[in-house]
């Protein structure tokens, strides 16, 4: 098991170590799991096919360290303590070997399937252990699993299976939400009247409601386990065959597909939750992301789980049945660790603090943030009123696609600032530069954020399309990963994210291109163009503004509004909805017809005289017109 580092000095000595000899401190980390068969090289790559691999010709099954090696030692150890949406529902306690026979049932379900090695399975299921356990099964037969978070529309999830190829679905009959019912199952059958690939669907009943079943397609989850036998043995993959597919937005076209491989991703994933949540045995973590997205993927399946962690895993929404609910279930479980997202927190501060003081909080340890800038008052707030002033925040800085946290605090170690995600994980070697692609040397200096070397959970591909991830992360700048954000470096070599300094929008946490919105808003019949970008907002950190031109006949701009928000929940789902739509009659373009976005995001503030340039604009009229529209906007 990992010892995590324990003081500032040991991290200077492992950083230093982790730079100057990056294959020998990484090898030593890898052989702290079950490997079927050890690696010939430690690494190999170039950034410019790009070519990357870690611990070649190593042959492993990840649940090994995740499943067996656990079971052997701590069988009855609590993986999962399930708290379900409705509190009055009794929660459920998985140990790791009910996890371990679970996975292993379910394995026999997916061999009864004809599934192996290599096929592609999507996810599409509630915040359960089921969904966890599915992705555990998924790793163990060697198919590679591909979670579509379900807030995700019958077309988004049908564009990803399509995309993937994926041959079977796992999902449930409906999600409980808060107050709300969703119907999965049916949003799932919409969706593969357009996907021919897929040939069997697992359904795990949660809600119990009566659904639309197609016999000789669609199982019951329960019924397939207890007519499956279990397989126990692990299928033997190479550390660089893929273990999972996650879709994630650009600046640019449809959302693609992150593919992480197996071994790099086992050694990261679980070396950082290790030294950055300082997790000890006996702690009690609490990671409110969904497995949907990446933050569940890393710090709540395989992370935690590698270490042999006990974790909470909530079905629901922090404001159900009341605001207090996070809280309620710190105290209710002891959480030492709970990690969530800066939009969580401002929300909940929204609330006013009477109502974490209702609760008892002292058994926080560490508290955590991930997926946007945390502002220096949600900092405070999270410290003071959460934290009692004596738990470390982590700002964890990371992507999807470099599969871990790469830029954070480790928790008691290294010194805070607030909204500063601190230093550097070893391993990981941020630069700065401008837009030249200069590499600027030095302390006190800004510019965009790339990565100078390999780190083992880099992705290392894009799904079916690898000039993709060339152009998207390799090519802007030479030899370097470019990571997108933009950020400065202060005078004691911190590290401070600024925020996307491309077309893509964080919307509560959550990941957003500019131009997949708009080509949703554009599949609304009377919308002509429309141009989106982001605005600040209060809770969610960033909103979304869409300025739309419609065609002169329809003239009814409330039903049309109405109409947009519709069609952007059927394209994307709810969470692409826009926060503010402006029906314009003309864009500031160019006299190329390119869009200035500089100028929409300042108006989308409120800003309408520090506009910049604006003499090369086709027709600077077109401004005044917008503004009118804002302002009566309110
Ligand atoms: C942003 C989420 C500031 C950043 C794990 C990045 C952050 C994008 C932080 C990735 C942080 C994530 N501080 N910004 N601590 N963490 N981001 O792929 O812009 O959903 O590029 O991964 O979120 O979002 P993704």
């Amino acid at each position: 098991m990992i010892t995590p580092i324990q003081s500032f000095e040991q991290y200077l000595e492992a950083y230093e170590q982790s730079i100057t000899q990056p294959e020998a401190y990484w090898e030593n980390q890898a052989a702290q799991f079950l490997w079927k068969e050890k690696w010939s090289k430690v690494l190999d790559w170039n950034f410019t096919e790009p070519s990357v691999q870690w611990f070649v010709n190593g042959k492993l099954n990840i649940t090994d360290s995740i499943l067996d090696r656990h079971v052997q030692t701590h069988p009855d150890k609590v993986a999962f303590y399930f708290e379900p949406n409705h509190p009055e529902e009794a929660r459920q306690v998985y140990t790791y070997l009910e996890v371990y026979e679970q996975v292993c049932r379910l394995v026999g379900v997916l061999k009864s399937k004809g599934i192996k090695k290599g096929d592609r399975i999507c996810l599409y299921m509630p915040m359960i252990p089921e969904l966890a356990i599915a992705v555990l099964a998924c790793a163990r037969i060697g198919a590679i699993h591909s979670v579509v978070f379900a807030g995700f529309s019958a077309q988004s999830l049908a564009e990803r299976m399509n995309d993937c190829g994926a041959t079977m679905v796992i999902t449930s009959d409906g999600a409980f939400r808060g107050q709300k019912t969703i119907p999965i199952k049916s949003i799932v059958d919409e969706a593969l009247e357009h996907v021919p690939s897929v040939q069997h669907v697992l359904v795990y009943q949660r809600t119990n409601e009566t659904i639309a079943f197609k016999e000789g397609r669609d199982d019951y989850w329960a019924t397939a386990m207890e007519q499956a036998s279990s397989v126990y043995v692990s299928e033997a993959m190479d550390s660089e065959d893929p273990l999972f597919i996650l879709y994630t937005s650009g600046s640019t076209g449809k959302p693609k597909g992150v593919v992480h491989t197996i071994g790099g991703y086992m050694v990261y994933s679980a070396f950082s939750f290790a030294h950055v949540f300082q997790y000890q045995p006996g702690d009690i973590y609490f990671c409110t992301a969904d497995i949907g997205w990446i933050t569940g993927h890393s710090y709540v399946v395989y992370g935690p789980m590698l270490n042999g962690a006990t974790q909470v895993i909530f079905e629901g929404i922090p404001t159900h049945p009341t605001p207090g609910r996070f809280w309620e279930i710190v105290e209710k479980y002891n959480v030492t660790h709970f990690y969530t997202a800066p939009t969580a927190i401002r929300s909940l501060m929204s609330f006013g603090t009477s109502i974490p003081k209702q609760y008892n909080l002292s058994s926080l340890k560490v508290l955590g943030s991930v997926g946007e800038p945390i502002n220096e008052e949600a900092w405070h707030w999270y410290h003071d009123t959460i934290g009692n002033q004596q738990c470390p925040i982590v700002d964890t800085w990371w992507q999807t696609e470099t599969g871990g946290i790469l830029i954070s605090p480790l928790a008691n170690i290294t010194p805070l600032i607030p909204s500063y995600a601190t230093l550097p994980l070893p391993g990981v070697q941020p630069v700065l530069v401008d837009a030249n692609g200069t590499i600027l040397e030095g302390n006190e200096v800004e510019g965009n954020l790339c990565l100078k070397f390999p780190w083992p959970s880099i992705l290392r591909t894009t799904w079916g399309d690898h000039q993709r991830c060339q152009q998207t992360y390799f090519a802007a700048y030479p030899n370097l990963y470019f990571t997108g954000d933009g950020c400065k470096r202060d005078h004691n070599g911190y590290y401070r994210i600024i925020g996307r300094v491309d077309d893509v929008i964080n919307v509560s946490g959550h990941r957003l291109g500019t131009a997949e919105i708009e080509s949703a808003i554009n599949e609304q019949v009377d919308v002509v163009e429309s141009a989106v970008v982001g605005f600040p907002h209060d809770i969610k950190g960033q909103g979304i503004f869409a300025y739309v031109i419609c065609t002169p006949s329809e003239s009814n701009e409330e039903a049309i509004k109405r109409d947009i928000l519709q069609m952007v929940t059927k394209v994307i789902g709810p969470i692409a909805k826009p926060d503010k739509i402006v029906i314009v009659s003309g864009l500031p373009k160019t006299r190329s017809g390119k869009i200035m976005r500089r100028i929409l995001r300042k108006m989308a503030e409120g800003e309408f005289h520090q506009l910049g340039d604006t003499s090369t604009l086709l027709d600077p009229g077109v401004i005044e017109g917008i503004k009118e529209k804002i302002i009566a906007l309110g």
